[in-house]
């Protein structure tokens, strides 16, 4: 039996309703991003394959579970966030039969498998919007995705006055089959991503079925793409605003966060509840948990206002779990970090979800990168700043992740300390918001690049055949291969702290920490049999001696009675 698969927390996260109870309140989530993880064919892009070559390594390092973003048939105009096609897999990444053998590969190692489903738009070339274009007006396919005609004398104005979050209008013109201008359609995103009218009930039939076909093939969950989008406030109303960067993320807009995405979580809800949690190997555990229904997951990514509105996404009916995207955007600081730590603990535990962690991800600067920068610059930054500060803070802000309770999602290369590519050349750049967004915005190649598993060799182990962004050179130095066995590499530092994590699932557990009286600039915090020192300032700070240091981000020693914590470092200990 895999302790992996066989550990529910039931009996250690005592204040979450028991509804709400489950393998993913405490667990470690790794994201995946299947183009620049691992290339087992050679053609410089990453693949299912070469995830499945690497399932063994994500075992070592600990995690529980495997959230993949993006697989599916699309024309890669946002890197795969344009889905075509929902039931079969881009050539480039492989067949539905390789993600059958990752699938199974996966529960054989005890791990659990994540997929991302994109609901909120699709590509340009689904068959259902090639067919609304080319249909013309009127064609029933036109009212699954939200088509108007423009304002002005000849239709030439967009239908309201909304901006892509990629930058420029919202609107795209369409032109009909007999040459002339015709309607616009609306695109949050880039124009290769229209967005579906879910007040059509075809749209939602469809994704119900779509669930169904990946919970059939036998996925743990789905991490929701824009799960406060789905809904836009009737008629379209005008922002009327022209300053909508400042307002995104402030304020709830008509085209976000609108109450009616919920009832649409509560109908899938009921779907993952009705199938049964997946088996693992050696069948099921001495309490039999592994036959209990549900065990399958929603995890919302919902930029709100605030962690209280977040909160509604994983009412004990709807998800099961959303990013804390006010924890990711929180700077370096003892004062800032505790104060967003206790109100997302406070805002989760009426709902009785687990709060979730999260430093970085696909679509921001790493957080090597952003604490190596003065704070105040936003998630996607464009200098390299003070590498080595970055780094320590970096492995510092990670032990104290780890150290709260609920569940922590780790991204790809983080555990190698891996910096972003802040130098890529315009000329290789993809994410088409660097194209639309003038500057603003768009950096997010540079958290992209493949990541690097051996010191030399063809891009440094990603694969035979180069890769798809190019990677820096002395990459190689970072490499799983050079950080394997070596004392106080961040790989090592990794494993062990998600090790130790396992050991004492009282880290994880519970919805609430016990705050320590701490000097300026500290936080010192109490977890069952544990204690946790945070120092956020760049200058060592003298503290009493709190029991014996299970873990430290920077070595340290304990001299008697007092300790040196040095600058930037977060230890635990056990009491
Ligand atoms: C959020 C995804 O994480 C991001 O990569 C994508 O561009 C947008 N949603 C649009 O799908």
């Amino acid at each position: 039996m895999t302790q992996h698969l066989a550990a529910p927390s039931t009996g250690t996260s005592g204040d979450a309703p028991a509804h709400q109870t489950g393998w993913w309140q405490d667990a470690v989530i790794y994201q995946v991003y299947p183009r620049s993880f691992a290339d087992g064919n050679g053609d410089g892009m990453g693949d299912l394959a070469g995830v499945r070559g690497r399932l063994p390594y994500l075992k070592d390092l600990g995690v529980d579970a495997v959230w993949l973003s993006p697989f599916y048939a699309s024309p890669q105009a946002d890197a795969g966030y344009d889905v075509a096609d929902y039931r079969t897999i881009d050539p480039m990444f492989g067949t539905l039969l390789d993600a059958d053998a990752l699938i199974r590969d996966a529960h054989d190692l005890g791990l659990r498998i994540i997929v991302d489903l994109v609901p909120n738009h699709s590509s340009d070339r689904h068959e259902w919007f090639r067919r609304a274009l080319a249909e013309g007006p009127g064609s029933a396919l036109r009212e699954r995705y939200h088509f108007r005609p423009g304002k002005g004398a000849d239709g030439e104005l967009p239908p309201n006055d909304w901006e892509s979050i990629f930058g420029g209008p919202a609107w795209t013109r369409t032109t009909d089959p007999d040459g002339t201008p015709g309607d616009w359609y609306l695109h949050l995103f880039a124009p290769e991503q229209p967005d579906f009218n879910w007040e059509h009930p075809a749209v939602a039939d469809e994704f119900r079925s779509i669930l169904r076909f990946w919970l059939d093939m036998g996925v743990d969950g789905f991490r929701v793409d824009v799960a406060h989008g789905l809904v836009k406030a009737a008629g379209l109303p005008d922002l009327g605003s022209h300053d909508q960067l400042k307002l995104l993320g402030n304020d709830v807009m008509p085209f976000f966060d609108q109450d009616g995405v919920h009832e649409i979580y509560r109908s899938w809800r009921i779907i993952l509840d009705e199938y049964p949690e997946k088996k693992g190997p050696g069948g099921p555990s001495s309490e039999g948990r592994w036959w209990a229904t549900g065990g399958r997951i929603l995890v919302a990514e919902a930029w709100t206002p605030t962690v209280e509105r977040t909160a509604n996404y994983v009412r004990p009916d709807e998800m099961h779990q959303a990013f804390n995207f006010q924890y990711l955007s929180t700077a370096w600081d003892a004062a800032e970090l505790r104060k967003v730590i206790d109100t997302s603990l406070d805002a989760m535990r009426p709902v009785g979800a687990p709060t979730t962690w999260v430093l970085s991800n696909h679509d921001v600067t790493r957080h090597t990168t952003r604490f190596a920068n003065p704070p105040g610059l936003g998630t996607q930054i464009r200098t390299a700043g003070d590498r080595d500060l970055g780094l320590r803070r970096a492995r510092a802000a990670t032990l104290l992740m780890l150290a709260l309770p609920g569940s922590a999602y780790v991204y790809q290369g983080e555990e190698l300390g891996l910096p972003d590519v802040t130098d890529l050349p315009d000329e290789v750049r993809q994410d088409p918001s660097f194209f639309r967004a003038e500057g603003q915005d768009g950096f997010r190649d540079g958290c992209r690049v493949p990541i690097p598993w051996t010191r030399d060799g063809s891009s440094y182990g990603f694969g035979d055949g180069g890769s798809w962004l190019p990677q820096p050179e002395g990459w190689g130095e970072l490499s799983v291969q050079a950080q394997t066995g070596e004392e106080g590499s961040t790989l090592e530092l990794y494993r062990s702290a998600i090790a130790a994590r396992r050991a004492h699932p009282g880290l994880g557990a519970g919805a609430s920490v016990e705050w320590l009286g701490a000097p300026e600039g500290l936080l010192i915090f109490a977890r069952p049999g544990f204690v946790c020192t945070v120092n956020t300032t760049g200058r060592p700070v003298r503290i009493p001696v709190r029991g014996n240091v299970l873990l430290s981000s920077s070595p340290v020693v304990t001299d008697g009675a007092e300790i040196e914590l040095p600058a930037d470092t977060t230890v635990w200990w056990t009491v």
